[in-house]
């Protein structure tokens, strides 16, 4: 559906002009806004939360938190304190120390971010896991980045092999009166008693700051490294795409097992002395409407997913919430479809202005600015001192209008600094003249807007979160019954994606409903709920290139009756 540009509503915005301001930009006049512009003395936990603690800030409320069973606020005085007493307990108890790396596996809570603040102020670097994560997702991660020490809840805590685990020396338990066994220790225990001052531990810009695992098409989840000189994007960010003002409440509906749930969920806010609203619990159009009301939301950033449910559930319930606190909405993670951006210009009386980044940039790159006009279903403009591009397979330039790789630069302050344990892949994304590949194939139009086309390899967005079809497939054949697995995105209306598996069955397996079942839940246990296929269809036998490999393209010919290409490769 083409809808009509819509303009831009004048208001008192950070950013003024666009067009202006992307000439005349340079990070380097953004640096002044932190303290190390002075001091020399760098941490992102200094200046998101000890900062403004410090300052007239400090009685303002950083942190506001709300489950089933807890309703609570924090001030940064508070945040300040208690990120000091969970720094204490990492490094007393386990002798956590700048570059171990210290990972995070529990639903939001405020311990998670106490926990988090906490090693980044003694300069460890961060592994974030979402919830979800079985036993085959949580191994993989801390295997590969050697964690040291892990932080959870009773919950989640059977779910760490820990025999399997050597590098890992400590397991913080977060829970009432949890017992201490071996590595398990009592985490609130010693939170209570531990002192709320610290000396923290200054680093380097270049330091590493946070490991976020994420797929690719190929090979294991991969850890990408960022490091604290991504502040300044984030920073900047939060203050010209965000709009963070002084009054805000801002709430990031994102976990931060993913990156929006940290870029956005923690630094870019925090950076900004925002009020963060953090909820936990489980996604429904009522409690999400309530959030907002409850707390006076004016900035929200969500997903394309949970918006298209939202629009799904209709808008009746709309009214029955007053919603006019709300001033700015952003989505990030897919596509956002014209049809969303009309109804929520309908329903909220607002724009969604969509943003385009990934992991491995750290922080938006493309973006919709309150100040320009929106084309519905373009991603919008490039930040200012980022240069994207259309290029072709060889890393030249094209036109506007022309369809080829979506690239980036190289350079911008919030750029992944390494892929964990692995070069050869960090390499990879770049041509060698200085363009960072993302793997989305988009187009420029003659206005400058980008516009998303799709993944050009197989990874797979489903409700906004980014699953790797060899997980996928690598899990399936774990399953007796299963031979071979192939495994694609097949186009969903709310979620953009689902899973979808083509698999042949071992000799003296048949195909039955339950059998898919059985064989949904071994994925769900195995990996995680969401990388789980949603639809199973079996089949005598997978497309494949003489060398083997699944053709992942051809299944998806398939189930989209459409033409299959080159079959040059393929066996028989
Ligand atoms: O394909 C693009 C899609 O999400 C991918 C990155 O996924 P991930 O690293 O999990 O990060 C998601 C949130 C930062 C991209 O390569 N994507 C992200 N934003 C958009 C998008 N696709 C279309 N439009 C967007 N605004």
């Amino acid at each position: 559906m083409q809808l009509e540009a819509l303009p831009t509503v004048q208001g008192d915005y950070n950013l003024k002009n666009y067009e202006e301001t992307y000439k005349t930009f340079s990070w380097k006049d953004v640096e002044k806004n932190f303290s190390w512009s002075e001091t020399g003395r760098v941490n992102m936990a200094y200046e998101a939360i000890d900062r403004h603690a410090e300052s007239f800030r400090k009685n303002k409320v950083a942190l506001m938190y709300l489950s089933d069973t807890r309703n609570e606020k924090y001030t940064f005085y508070e945040m300040k304190k208690l990120t000091n007493k969970a720094a204490n307990v990492l490094k007393e108890k386990a002798g956590v120390q700048k570059g171990d790396r210290v990972f995070i596996f529990m639903p939001r809570s405020p311990e998670l971010y106490f926990a988090t603040l906490g090693a980044i102020k003694l300069g460890a670097i961060v592994g974030p896991l979402f919830e979800a994560f079985m036993e085959g997702a949580v191994k993989d991660r801390l295997e590969d980045s050697k964690a040291k020490v892990l932080v959870t809840t009773p919950d989640l805590v059977g779910r760490v092999p820990v025999d399997q685990l050597p590098a890992l020396e400590t397991i913080f338990v977060v829970g009432e009166n949890v017992g201490e066994e071996g590595k398990l220790l009592d985490f609130l225990k010693y939170f209570k008693e531990a002192s709320d001052k610290l000396d923290i531990e200054w680093v380097g810009r270049n330091d590493g700051l946070i490991l976020h695992y994420t797929s690719g098409s190929t090979g294991k989840p991969k850890g990408v490294l960022h490091v604290h000189n991504a502040m300044i994007q984030h920073y900047q960010t939060g203050k010209w795409v965000l709009d963070l003002k002084e009054d805000d409440i801002y709430w990031c509906t994102a976990d931060p097992g993913w990156v929006t749930g940290t870029s956005y969920g923690i630094f870019a806010p925090w950076l900004n002395g925002a009020t963060n609203v953090v909820v936990g619990g489980r996604f429904s159009p009522a409690a999400w409407y309530k959030t907002i009301e409850q707390f006076g939301v004016t900035v929200w950033y969500s997903a394309p997913t949970s918006f298209r449910m939202l629009m799904g559930a209709g808008n009746e319930i709309v009214r029955q919430y007053d919603l006019s606190t709300l001033r700015h909405i952003l989505s990030v993670g897919e596509p956002l479809n014209p049809e969303v951006i009309r109804w929520g210009n309908e329903v909220f009386g607002l724009r969604i202005h969509d943003t385009w980044w990934m992991t491995e940039t750290g922080a938006q790159l493309i973006c919709n600015y309150p100040c320009m006009d929106i084309k519905p279903g373009s991603m919008g403009k490039p930040f200012p001192g980022i240069k994207v591009a259309i290029v072709d397979d060889q890393g030249n330039e094209l036109p506007p209008n022309r369809m080829g790789n979506l690239a980036i630069k190289k350079g911008w302050p919030s750029m992944m600094a390494a892929i964990w344990n692995n070069p050869q892949k960090y390499e990879s994304y770049f041509f060698p003249n200085g363009w960072y590949v993302s793997g989305d194939s988009a187009y420029m139009d003659e206005d400058g807007y980008f516009w998303f086309q799709g993944r050009v390899d197989d990874v797979i967005m489903t409700s906004g979160e980014r699953v790797g079809p060899f997980e996928v497939e690598s899990k399936l054949i774990e399953h007796p019954a299963v031979a071979e697995a192939g495994v694609i995105g097949k186009p969903d209306p709310v979620r953009g994606e689902i899973i979808k598996a083509f698999i042949a069955l071992r000799g003296g397996y048949e195909p039955s409903n339950e059998l898919k079942e059985e064989i949904r839940q071994f994925v769900k246990k195995g990996l995680a709920a969401h990388a789980a296929p949603r639809e199973i269809e079996f089949c005598e036998k997978l497309p494949k290139t003489r060398s083997g490999k699944i053709m992942r393209r051809v299944l998806k010919a398939w189930e989209l009756n459409l033409p299959a290409g080159d079959l040059s490769t393929m066996e028989d």
